[in-house]
């Protein structure tokens, strides 16, 4: 049988004194964007566990917990609850989780993929544990049942918490892979236990009342103060304490940090989705990603380093490994650093890194770019940097999470929550961390004075403030939007760092309007993909400064032409005032002045807005586009 495998999901756990079923399922909402294919709850009231799960959306389990009787599932005050994204199986209401041990008394959710299941599974199926679901997860519930019963059996103290903790010990020694679980025990009936290994799982501290997340934004309306967990960990939470082990029973201490998101910044905020508000929020993302970020003697600020000078200064080449956008925001990086710091760097694909055996060894840097710090791909490969004893830089957005914790050195990109799936002021405040950091490796290595970093600093700095006007005059891009509805396809079209935002262009329209999209170096058009355009065809054109590079502009601007002379509509992204692009431009979207290396901080936005309005226009849900997940925990 195939299993159903768990892949990212979002998990919540509360214990207190409050009715915990509208506190988790307000969690779960939150975490929605990290899977959707199903959800459920387990509440833990009058001496029995309560489970309701549904496939869809959270609205169908919501719609079902209204419909049913009054059994007490309300008025318990503990809870776990999950939203699930599946790979293999039909995403049905028996897989979803919570899953329970064969007497019900215990029911445990599950964020990951336990690796050796088939193993465990046919070992219990020996004993006669009959299996209800495809899950790898029900192996973990059954298994906790059983080390529950054994502990029981030896201990004289029968039903305490400490006994849950050490059940999950217990069963976290016999699973392989990734996973965080939680898990509630009727018998226990005031504690939840969670267990994380290579997966993400923070925790909430209230007063009388705790809780644990996939992330802070589950519970940060009830409060802000939070604790990291290691690797292989296992936490305990009551109403008036956690309690923190590792693997085998030691005492471990997590990591106190507070939350300064406020719980507004995880709401929409009055536009109809994330993505729009994520979209206006980007100005004020890159400038509180660039805060602080130059010394008083002029020199870049990291949060967290643990690299020397002199390590910086041995870099002979970089790398720079991520994802989906996150890796579009490193091919921009790679005109950035090679242009500044004279060094070679290479972007790849964080999947496909370390399958080809790269050349890395103590000079070579590493650059991990992950909004969600927990992208199992780019995980990996940073793993396998560092095996490899290269050094290794995260440019990440969520405190504490797994990538930055495993790299020498962080800058974290201060762009609040990003709740939509679809990228947004993520890829920019990628962008700024990234345009830092070549300047950072530049000055360390003496190949740009302080006053050259400062200036271009301040160049990034007025970057805000134009990204406010550019947004207040992106009516006529919705208004294309609309025109452009129905199209079979759109093309993309851009030359140096034009030509990442191409490709960024072009993966928005896919993730969001299901539609046909590539983006294509513009240059390289002529070699094949022009044979693709026919009468009205729209061809985005990402143009470069007049000003910066001229012979790139004039090559652009031919390049427009070829694709004109074959009835591409041509939709044309250029500077104000620049007057030669005009009269091939059917329709022409100007953005603000700004230096050719930085100018996909401006450019990109006219793109994600047609995406987005396309994608409402065609009716799709814009922040939960089907089949993708935000953060993607597996390989
Ligand atoms: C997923 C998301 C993409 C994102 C990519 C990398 O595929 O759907 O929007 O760009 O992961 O995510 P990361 O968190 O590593 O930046």
């Amino acid at each position: 049988m195939l299993a159903t495998l768990p892949r990212m999901c979002g998990i919540v756990g509360y214990v207190g004194q409050r009715p915990a079923l509208s506190i988790v399922l307000d969690g779960l909402r939150r975490l929605e964007y990290r899977g959707y294919d199903s959800a459920g709850i387990a509440v833990v009231s009058d001496g029995s566990v309560r489970t309701e799960k549904k496939a869809g959306k959270l609205a169908n389990l919501e719609k079902a917990l209204g419909e049913r009787a009054d059994d007490g599932i309300a008025s318990g005050s503990t809870a776990i609850g999950h939203t699930r994204w599946a790979t293999h199986g039909g995403p049905t209401d028996r897989n979803a989780h919570p899953h329970l041990s064969a007497d019900g008394r215990v029911a445990v959710i599950h964020n990951g993929i336990i690796e050796n299941f088939a193993r465990l599974r046919a070992e219990l199926e020996a004993t006669g544990v009959e299996f209800v679901s495809d899950t790898d997860t029900e192996c973990a519930a059954h298994l906790l049942a059983a080390e529950m019963a054994k502990l029981r059996a030896d201990s004289a103290e029968k039903d305490g918490p400490q006994l849950l903790a050490e059940g999950m010990r217990r069963v976290c020694a016999r699973l392989e892979g990734a996973f965080t679980l939680l898990a509630v025990d009727v018998q226990v009936p005031d504690a939840v236990v969670g267990a994380r290994r290579n997966s993400p799982l923070v925790v909430g501290r209230g007063e009388g009342e705790n809780y644990l997340a996939s992330d802070v934004s589950a519970f940060i309306e009830h409060t802000r103060e939070a604790v990291e967990l290691g690797q292989d960990q296992v936490v305990l939470i009551t109403p008036e304490g956690i309690e923190i082990t590792d693997f085998t029973g030691q005492t471990a201490m997590g990591k106190d940090f507070h939350i300064d998101w406020d719980a507004s910044a995880a709401e929409k905020g009055g536009y109809d989705y994330f993505m729009l508000k994520e979209i206006a929020e980007q100005p004020q993302a890159i400038a509180d990603t660039l805060l602080g970020r130059l010394s008083a003697n002029g020199e870049i600020v990291l949060d967290e380093v643990r690299l020397t000078d002199q390590d910086l200064r041995d870099v002979d080449k970089v790398f720079i490994v991520a994802c989906g956008t996150a890796y579009h925001s490193g091919l921009v990086a790679k005109y950035a650093i090679e242009h500044w710091t004279r060094i070679p760097c290479e972007v790849e694909f964080a999947s496909e890194f370390r399958y080809r055996s790269p050349v890395l060894d103590r000079s070579t840097l590493v650059i991990a770019i992950s909004q969600s710090g927990e992208t199992m791909d780019t995980l990996m490969a940073l793993r396998h940097a560092k095996e490899q004893k290269a050094r290794v830089l995260a440019i990440c957005n969520t405190n504490g999470s797994t990538i930055p914790r495993e790299s020498d050195a962080v800058l974290y990109t201060h762009g609040g929550p990003e709740i939509a799936v679809a990228s947004t002021k993520a890829f920019l405040t990628q962008l700024a961390a990234c345009y830092l950091i070549g300047l950072h490796l530049a000055q360390v290595r003496g190949v740009m004075y302080a006053d050259e970093v400062a200036a271009v600093v301040s160049r990034l700095r007025r970057t805000p403030e134009k990204l406010r006007d550019l947004l207040g005059v992106m009516e006529p891009v919705r208004a294309l939007a609309r025109d452009l509805k129905d199209a079979n396809t759109i093309l993309f079209i851009g030359r140096h760092v034009g030509y990442p935002v191409a490709l960024e262009g072009a993966l928005k329209l896919k993730e969001l309007a299901y539609m046909h999209a590539e983006g294509f170096g513009a240059g390289e058009l002529k070699h094949g993909p022009i044979a693709l355009i026919d009468q009205g065809t729209p061809v985005v054109c990402v143009v470069p400064s007049p000003a910066g590079r001229g012979v790139l502009h004039d090559k652009i601007v031919s390049n427009i032409q070829e694709v004109r002379a074959r009835g591409a509509r041509t939709i044309v992204i250029a500077e104000e005032g620049d007057e030669a692009v005009k009269p091939y431009a059917d329709d022409l979207i100007t953005v603000p002045r700004t230096p050719t290396l930085l100018a996909p901080l401006v450019t990109t936005v006219p793109l994600q807005i047609l995406a987005c309005e396309i994608a409402a226009a065609r009716g799709h849900d814009v922040d939960q586009p089907r089949n993708l997940a935000k953060s993607v925990t597996v390989e």
